[in-house]
């Protein structure tokens, strides 16, 4: 497996991470055995990072991965570095309730964390969005705390804008931003990269198949359930649906010149972006997993980096990437 750094000072991992979201949230029913079966498969063909969220279904997901860190063999266990983002607070309903970014409930969120993980720390952990009622030089601070007292290694930032990656950085070393980043969401290259580049800061993206759109497999007439967030997604919506899947044929031809998917054509068009970038890739079934890592042996050359340019030409896509409600929440966007 070849491995990227997170930033300057956090640590080397690889290429692609594992983004467990989906086993346990946001897009439709997820089969535990599978996805615990996943995590393994994964940590056997060397990815070491795992991304998750103490609010991806409140918990469950931590418990999934502490369940997967426990019954894999303990040198994979080892291997294994783990990403959490915190402060997005629910309700039982599963209704959002914005971001705590307060110290005390920072400390509060990692000790419950812990506890689910079942393990001793926290390689990267990161607020899901910043408190807008609370500097995040505090929230920041409040991590390096944590940094210094063991329980977290190395800090981390998500979905935030140039200036505060500035502040962030200005408080404590962080190792990188967690932002979506794919052929058809191509906001962060005016400021935001720009900015981790000079500061030394690493991207894991995320969204690199844009949920699934971009992957090849999404079908116009594939049913979400009302706990799907595409059901709510502008980006899979009617018209702008149907206009986005047409990029996606365009896309499976240049893939299909190349003898590739039109997911490992995607998810290298992002790792050919950078050593700094590290793809999160959101498979939750083996077969999903094993299509995603085949994206490491593709090499685009620079005629394959044309004809997927102008396949899916920048800015190209319909819809925002988020509802109108959680674009605020958003430090960025074009
Ligand atoms: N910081 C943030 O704000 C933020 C936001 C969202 C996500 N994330 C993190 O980033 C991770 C990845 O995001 P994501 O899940 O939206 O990314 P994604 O990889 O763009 O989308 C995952 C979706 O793509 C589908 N897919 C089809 N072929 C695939 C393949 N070969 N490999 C992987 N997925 C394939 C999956 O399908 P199936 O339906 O067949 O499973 C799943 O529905 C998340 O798990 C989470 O940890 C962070």
């Amino acid at each position: 497996m070849r491995t990227r750094p997170l930033g300057t000072n956090g640590p080397q991992v690889s290429a692609l991470g594992l983004g467990c979201m989906g086993m346990s949230a946001l897009y439709g029913d997820a089969d535990r055995a599978e996805s615990i079966a996943t995590v393994h498969a994964a940590l056997e063909a060397g990815v070491t990072l795992l991304d998750t969220g103490d609010f991806y279904a409140m918990g469950h997901n931590e418990m999934l991965i502490g369940e997967a860190l426990r019954t894999a063999p303990a040198a994979l266990r080892e291997q294994a570095r783990t990403s959490v983002k915190f402060g997005a607070l629910r309700d039982p309903d599963g209704g959002w309730g914005g971001h705590d970014g307060r110290p005390a409930a920072v400390k509060n969120f990692v000790a419950y964390s812990l506890q689910r993980l079942g393990v001793d720390h926290i390689d990267v952990y990161r607020i899901a969005r910043a408190d807008p009622g609370v500097p995040i030089e505090e929230t920041v601070g409040a991590i390096a705390e944590l940094v210094e007292k063991g329980h977290v290694r190395y800090i981390g930032l998500s979905e935030v804008g140039a200036d505060t990656i500035r502040r962030a950085a200005a408080t404590a070393p962080i190792s990188d931003l967690q932002i979506e980043y794919s052929l058809i969401s191509r906001g962060i290259e005016d400021e935001v990269l720009p900015t981790t580049r000079e500061l030394g800061i690493s991207i894991t993206a995320y969204g690199v198949l844009s949920r699934g759109l971009i992957s090849g497999h999404f079908t116009a007439d594939r049913q979400l359930g009302a706990n799907d967030f595409r059901s709510m997604s502008p980006r899979f919506q009617g018209e702008n649906l149907r206009h986005n899947l047409t990029l996606v044929e365009a896309l499976r031809k240049v893939a299909e010149q190349k003898g590739v998917s039109v997911a490992q054509i995607a998810i290298a068009w992002v790792l050919s972006r950078g050593e700094d970038i590290v793809p999160l890739v959101g498979a939750r079934t083996r077969q999903r997993l094993t299509e995603a890592l085949g994206a490491l042996d593709v090499t685009l050359d620079a005629g394959d980096l044309t004809a997927i340019e102008e396949a899916v030409p920048d800015g190209a896509a319909a819809g925002d990437r988020y509802p109108r409600a959680q674009m605020a929440h958003l430090g960025t966007e074009r």
